[in-house]
């Protein structure tokens, strides 16, 4: 598949939430949509503090993995590693607004600095020979208006990056927090189309707010391709349909308890290597998402995850799915 078909779904990088175990998951319900690691920082990357956070299972593919820095020997060398480990694609974090990240002068801080971004996402290119995109956002604080976004992107795209993936809010850098800088700034996807409007030979990724298969499919009547965060994770059912409405593939529905079996597979095999079963388990809360017995099914899970142990509620967890 080329760039474009395969990215026309894409679940969000999410710190603590699109671990590898999070992401198998994902895979079992939708074989199609493109995955993102966790940032990963180029710091943790390089003194391998984040093996961890770097490993994937091979079932995975197509993943991405998403970068944070932005010392441009530390990003190269970072990208290097990251394809030696098999990655799909690498991806610069130019939009996370934490104090910290700030701190580190990267993440959304990076939006002031479109020629230093150039260079780095170009020198990265010209390191690997998978492809390296950027995630950002519309603009930072005051600078709201479409032509500092559309200077921000041409400085980027005359680096030779046409891989785009954009938050459709600016960041608030100080006096938000992440979270509500997810919320607060408003959302403004008309800023997002008329950049495809204007730019037919980049691959625009719209993200921000999507929450469903319909949303996703009027999206992309305008960009390249969706990629949804929070309502992927809160509901990784939604993504079931993903298959056959977005990429147009036939393929067998596999129902809720057959996902919870073959995940529940998956974590005592991991578990035999290892693995913390908790940071396994947690990511079945949103499985029962819309149900019935949602609140019982998430009771279970958190009894599974005190205990350390799922082996007691796996079948009255499975009843309580409804398919
Ligand atoms: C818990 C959490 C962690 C996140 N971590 C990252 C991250 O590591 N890198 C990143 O680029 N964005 C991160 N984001 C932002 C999401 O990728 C996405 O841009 C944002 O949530 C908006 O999309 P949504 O409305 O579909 O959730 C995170 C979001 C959440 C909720």
């Amino acid at each position: 598949m080329d760039f474009k078909s395969a990215h026309r779904a894409c679940v969000a990088p999410m710190m603590q939430y699109t671990d590898m175990h999070d992401r198998y998951l994902l895979r079992l319900i939708s074989k199609n949509t493109y995955l993102y690691t966790e940032m990963i920082t180029t710091g943790a990357l390089i003194f391998g503090k984040c093996l961890d956070q770097l490993d994937f299972n091979k079932e995975e593919h197509p993943v991405a993995v998403q970068l944070g820095g932005s010392d441009l020997n530390d990003l190269i060398e970072s990208s290097k590693i990251s394809e030696g480990y098999g990655y799909d694609e690498i991806n610069l974090n130019v939009g996370c607004p934490s104090d910290r990240v700030q701190k580190g002068r990267f993440g959304a801080c990076l939006m002031l600095e479109p020629e230093h971004v150039a260079n780095c996402l170009s020198e990265m290119q010209n390191a690997v020979t998978i492809p390296v995109t950027i995630k950002c956002r519309l603009g930072i604080d005051d600078n709201d208006s479409y032509e500092f976004f559309e200077n921000f992107v041409s400085v980027v795209k005359n680096a030779g990056i046409k891989n785009f993936i954009i938050h459709a809010r600016n960041g608030i850098l100080s006096g938000l927090s992440p979270r509500q800088n997810r919320m607060i700034p408003p959302l403004k996807y008309d800023f997002v189309y008329k950049l495809k409007k204007d730019n037919p030979d980049l691959n625009i990724i719209i993200n921000g707010g999507i929450k469903s298969l319909e949303e996703s499919l009027e999206h992309l009547d305008h960009v390249d391709g969706v990629m949804i965060g929070r309502a992927a994770y809160d509901n990784p059912f939604m993504l079931s349909e993903f298959d056959e409405h977005i990429y147009g593939q036939e393929t067998k529905r596999i129902s809720k308890a057959e996902i919870f079996d073959e995940y529940v597979s998956y974590m005592t095999s991991k578990e035999s290597q290892g693995y913390d079963l908790s940071r396994m388990v947690k990511h079945l809360f949103g499985l029962s998402k819309g149900d019935p017995h949602a609140k019982a099914f998430r009771k279970l899970v958190l009894e599974a995850i005190r205990l350390k142990d799922i082996t007691p509620y796996k079948s009255d967890l499975r009843q309580l799915l409804v398919n």
